[in-house]
């Protein structure tokens, strides 16, 4: 049974989405399975793929076996680490007794009941897109920041890990589906700290609405599809979050026009929710719907989990520690996470001069892949240019474990090992 939802890390605290706000600069900055009614749609032609737990080295989706080395090679066009490669077909959102699956259930009993089971949801579409379904057909222009090896992993220059949800779009459309919820573990190369993690999940939406809904309202179609949007959308927040003030912020997203965010005032802060708007009327034509219109949204779940669980690092929805994982249950959102401890950090700091390659997510991966979860931040603390111009940049790498004390033997360990990656991977000269 496939289930729904997403954004932005992009959209809460996460991380902005790379898809708002305007083009070219950093933007923002979110299988087949098919419910019952899914079944009842004409095109089973579909190359929507079912997604498996991978088996050790090997993934199997949809019956098709794909191993790490289709995934990770050593060649210039492959930028997926061994520890992203781990992440495939873990699929968090699916395990209903985890946050991130008690909010996905949470937000399809709001759309079976509001809509009587009439949303189509998929939660185990592969990850593994092609470069046209993510950007391409979604509307992300060519120069778009979110296409670059800094900001997106490459399998190969045609094929990459999926983004955002977004990429289910057009496909879905063109199968016949007209409500529909995806819900998927999405990628990006990003800096390192609580809130960031290269692996998260978001649910999108999307809606197609038909002259007969629109003729009898007096409204226009995009008026009346932003209108059923928003009141969609302010009907979800208060089923998650109660009665909080929401307000609407005007925004940029390549694939809808007009588009929106939902933010909520929540803990005495305002609070980005989720993005959205009226999806482009050009991938409407491109997949067969000329005749509609239509409204789209995108979620980050961790960052809607973060807030309603109250779990103050990302990096815990990764854990197995039981001390977490028996805190939740199936149907209990919101439960509040108890810290069962928090143990000390360990900074390290660490300063070189960068040449022109120099971007702090390669510096982010690098440290990920030698210290995984045991990172817990990276940050810029120093950054200055001598008179012969050369800069140099000092980071504070802060080590903590989710789960047990770090030993200075290990943590040095770590940082000797980082530092000689640096050096010889990202041609820096260490101070
Ligand atoms: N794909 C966007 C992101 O990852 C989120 C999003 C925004 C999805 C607006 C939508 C939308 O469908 O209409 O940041």
């Amino acid at each position: 049974m496939a289930m729904v939802i997403s954004s932005v890390h992009a959209t809460l605290f996460a991380r902005a989405s790379f898809f708002c706000q305007s083009n070219g600069l950093r933007i923002f900055r979110s299988c087949l399975p098919f419910s019952s009614s899914a079944a009842s749609v004409s095109n089973h032609n579909l190359s929507l793929k079912k997604w498996r737990q991978p088996v050790l080295s090997v993934l199997d989706i949809g019956g098709v076996k794909i191993s790490r080395e289709d995934v990770v090679r050593d060649d210039p066009t492959n930028n997926v680490p061994d520890n992203i490669f781990s992440k495939l077909g873990v699929q968090l959102h699916r395990r209903d007794h985890h946050p991130l699956g008690i909010l996905k259930n949470a937000i399809y009993e709001y759309f079976d009941t509001n809509y009587s089971n009439k949303f189509d949801k998929f939660d185990d579409l592969c990850p593994i897109v092609s470069v046209k379904e993510n950007f391409d057909d979604v509307l992300v222009p060519e120069d778009h920041v979110s296409r670059s090896y800094n900001d997106t992993y490459y399998v190969d220059p045609q094929t990459v890990l999926r983004c955002h949800t977004s990429a289910h779009q057009a496909e879905l459309l063109r199968s016949g589906y007209t409500n529909f919820l995806v819900t998927g573990d999405v990628y990006r190369r990003d800096s390192i700290d609580s809130t960031h993690y290269p692996v998260f999940h978001q649910m999108e939406g999307l809606r197609v609405l038909s002259p007969e809904d629109w003729e009898t309202s007096g409204m226009d179609a995009t008026l009346f599809a932003a209108t059923d949007l928003k009141k969609c959308l302010e009907g979800l927040a208060s089923h998650l979050f109660g009665a909080v003030e929401m307000r609407w912020v005007d925004t940029y997203f390549p694939f809808t026009n007009p588009s929106f965010e939902l933010e909520i005032y929540f803990k005495e802060k305002w609070l980005e929710v989720l993005g959205c708007g009226v999806t482009e009327q050009e991938i409407l034509k491109r997949n067969g719907k000329p005749n509609n219109v239509a409204w789209a949204f995108g979620l980050g779940l961790e960052r809607l989990a973060m807030v309603l669980f109250d779990i103050p690092d990302i990096r815990l929805f990764w854990s197995n520690d039981e001390r977490f994982t028996s805190q939740f249950s199936r149907g209990q959102l919101g439960a509040k996470f108890k810290p069962f401890s928090k143990y000390p950090p360990c900074y390290k700091d660490m300063s070189f001069w960068i040449s022109e390659s120099f971007t702090e997510n390669n510096l982010c991966e690098v440290v990920r892949g030698i210290a995984g979860d045991l990172v817990e931040e990276v940050q810029l603390i120093d950054n200055f240019t001598n008179k012969k111009g050369m800069t140099s940049h000092c980071y504070r790498i802060a080590y903590r474990s989710m789960e047990r004390s770090l030993t200075d033997e290990e943590i040095n360990d770590l940082q000797w090992k980082v530092r000689e990656q640096v050096e010889n991977k990202l041609n820096v000269v260490l101070r």
